[in-house]
């Protein structure tokens, strides 16, 4: 348990003060106690690692130890080689608003310390059954104190390294409703892991080591820099696509890196922005890098990024929020501005090659007679009228009695094949089925590679093809898996991929529910996973897009009644899996989902709820040529 702190190195036994952590804990004054910015500090296990990793930092710890366990509803317990508490501030350290941090109100504008509320401790220590052990480098013999439920024991002598252990048992015993909040250990574990990760990009001289039941879950020496911080955090995937940024202007300091625009995700997950070495979020910077990246990536794709900004602490409130995630500056646009040009800037310098991927113009394709599998629109207005009132998807003219309306040669500009279907990839045949119900009874058109327009019996209508087909595959999963049928597809060669920490564990805390979908994904050691079998559906998804799926599954907003995480990760890797935007498609596919939308109830909508179609009727279009009244 102490391996961290009997690593220490002893050459600080100096006793440092610079850092506020360091000083005397006082207790606040009520005129600057009133002033902090009051709210839920401790809102899971998250939250507590976060805290007390912070107090560490402020203690000038070089070496850190988190242990876990069941997802630190059980255990959590931080070790670090810090400066340590006396015996008096010991005896303050569980009281609302005791610091050594600040003293005066003019302090609480200018922090310069992850802490300043001194409320952590109390709050931590009010929910569950705390102990902080202590020893000061200047100390032979440490101290210990407890704090249950937020009653407080006498502070008594102990023995102990340097440095602090806080141990936080059995979180929320005393606040059931609370603890019934709680996710699923793999769950908590992930969001300690994300906590964990966002401390260590601002503090790459920081050594760590977070377990969890005892395995360890990520180990990080101190880095060489920023970068190799980066790569060690999210694999090497990102290895030659960090591309630096730095800007200085005015008492602001801007630096670290932006990803090639090819490693772009599906999600904004990846975005992280550190002022002063804290984590935070502000929707109007990343908007501004955001900004930077105009033009250099696909529709709804999310750049990745690592951004720090060094600034005065006088200009710039952190005093907002009750987790300080969120900051008020004070020169705003000024920040505004300096990002979005650095970014700008810095992109266009690397020239990243082959990363300017605007979509090329699609030529259009005009509808034209149809090749002998397909008939024509009904000729006159008496056989129009007469499919109007055999209803929308009801019974239509045998195709050989039609007559064609269109009359290019279908060998210049296709309806359906020709030259597109060169390009068409082979391997997505396997995942759509072989027989289609009635194939003929469908006239279409592909346009743009994206809508597929198609007659019916009162008029026509457009489908979003990627919003049908995630339908579809969701649909199909879903029954398959409520009838107990698991059917994957082994790949030939696992699909590896190297992720954070968190992300890993967040994929791992889904693997049973995903293996009850078919898609296999296992632990590859260090901070991969392995992707072995992909449902039957998904055979054609890159594994890569399933993975993001799960990462996602979090995030993504999808019909209300889809609540479960199963229905979740079913929607998120639909969403993956469907044909895109831009894809052309073969007859037999197109068929294939018109067969299915005409079949299934489900099929109006997609599973984020967006409508699948959009429908003209013939008498809406003999008002728009002023046919009719
Ligand atoms: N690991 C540690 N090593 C040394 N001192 C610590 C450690 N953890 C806490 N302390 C001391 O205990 C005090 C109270 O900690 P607590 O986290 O409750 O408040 P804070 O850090 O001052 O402010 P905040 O509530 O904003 O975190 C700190 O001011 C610090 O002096
Ligand atoms: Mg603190």
């Amino acid at each position: 348990m102490q391996a961290a702190a009997a690593e220490v190195p002893v050459e600080n036994e100096s006793g440092s003060e610079s850092r506020r952590g360091c000083l005397v804990i006082r207790i606040l004054s009520p005129d600057v106690a009133n002033r902090i910015a009051a709210g839920e500090v401790v809102e899971r296990p998250a939250s507590v690692v976060k805290e007390l990793l912070e107090n560490s930092l402020d203690a000038e710890a070089t070496r850190v130890l988190i242990e876990i366990e069941e997802g630190g509803k059980r255990l959590i317990r931080v070790t670090d080689d810090g400066c340590g508490l006396t015996a008096d501030d010991l005896a303050l350290a569980f009281v609302a608003h005791a610091t050594s941090k600040i003293a005066s109100v003019e302090e609480l504008f200018e922090v310069q310390s992850f802490g300043f509320r001194g409320e952590a401790l109390a709050s931590i220590g009010s929910v569950s059954r705390a102990s902080i052990l202590s020893r000061r480098a200047d100390e032979t013999l440490g101290h210990q104190v407890r704090c249950e439920g937020g009653s407080l024991s006498p502070v008594e002598k102990a023995g102990g390294p340097r440095g602090t252990v806080v141990e936080i048992r059995d979180l929320f015993f005393n606040t059931p409703a609370r603890r019934k909040f709680l996710k699923s250990d793999g769950a908590e574990i992930a969001r300690i892991s994300e906590a964990v990760l966002r401390v260590l990009l601002g503090r790459e001289d920081l050594a760590l080591e977070l377990k969890h039941n005892g395995r360890r879950v990520l180990r990080v020496d101190r880095a060489e820099s920023f970068e190799a911080r980066l790569l060690e955090l999210f694999g090497q995937d990102l290895a030659g696509k960090l591309i630096p940024v730095r800007a200085e202007a005015e008492g602001i300091c801007l630096d670290g890196f932006l990803a090639a625009p090819d490693a772009a995700r599906g999600n904004a997950q990846r975005q992280y922005l550190l002022l002063n070495e804290r984590f935070i979020r502000d929707r109007s910077l990343q908007h501004a890098v955001s900004r930077g990246y105009e033009g250099f990536l696909l529709p709804r794709r999310y750049p990745v990024w690592f951004l720090r900004l060094d600034m005065d602490p006088a200009s710039v409130d952190v005093n907002v929020h009750p987790m300080k995630t969120e900051v008020r500056f004070r020169e705003k646009n000024r920040l505004f501005a300096l990002v979005q040009r650095a970014c700008r800037t810095a992109l266009e310098a690397s020239r990243p090659s082959g990363t300017l991927h605007l979509k090329p113009e699609a030529p259009y394709r005009s509808p034209s007679s149809r090749s002998s599998s397909s008939s024509a629109a009904p000729a006159t207005r008496r056989e129009r009228v007469a499919e109007m009132e055999a209803g929308l998807f009801g019974s239509e003219p045998a195709p050989a009695q039609r007559p064609e309306v269109f009359d290019e040669p279908s060998t210049t500009t296709p309806m359906r094949g020709g030259a597109s279907s060169a390009k068409r990839r082979s391997c997505r045949d396997g995942a759509w089925p072989r027989h289609v119900e009635d194939p003929e009874s469908f006239r279409f058109v592909q346009m743009h590679d994206s809508y597929l327009v198609v007659e019916d019996a009162l008029g026509f209508h457009v489908v979003d093809q990627h919003a049908l087909h995630e339908r579809m595959l969701f649909e199909n999963l879903a029954q398959r898996m409520e009838k107990g049928e698991v059917a994957s597809q082994e790949l030939l060669i696992p699909w590896v991929r190297e992720l954070s920490a968190s992300e890993k564990q967040r994929v791992l805390a889904a693997e049973a529910e995903l293996d009850a979908m078919g898609l296999r994904i296992r632990d590859f050691g260090g901070q991969a996973v392995a992707v072995e079998a992909v449902p039957l559906e998904f055979g054609d998804a890159s594994p890569d897009g399933l993975i993001d799926a799960v990462l996602a599954a979090d995030e993504e907003r999808v019909e209300e009644s889809f609540s479960s995480l199963r229905r979740r990760l079913l929607a998120a890797m639909a969403c993956r899996a469907a044909v895109k935007f831009g894809q052309s498609l073969s007859d037999r596919e197109i068929r294939v989902l018109l067969a299915w939308e005409r079949e299934s109830p489900q099929s109006a909508a997609c599973p984020h709820g967006r409508p699948t179609r959009v429908r003209i009727g013939l008498e809406e279009l003999e008002r728009l040529f002023l046919r009719k009244d």
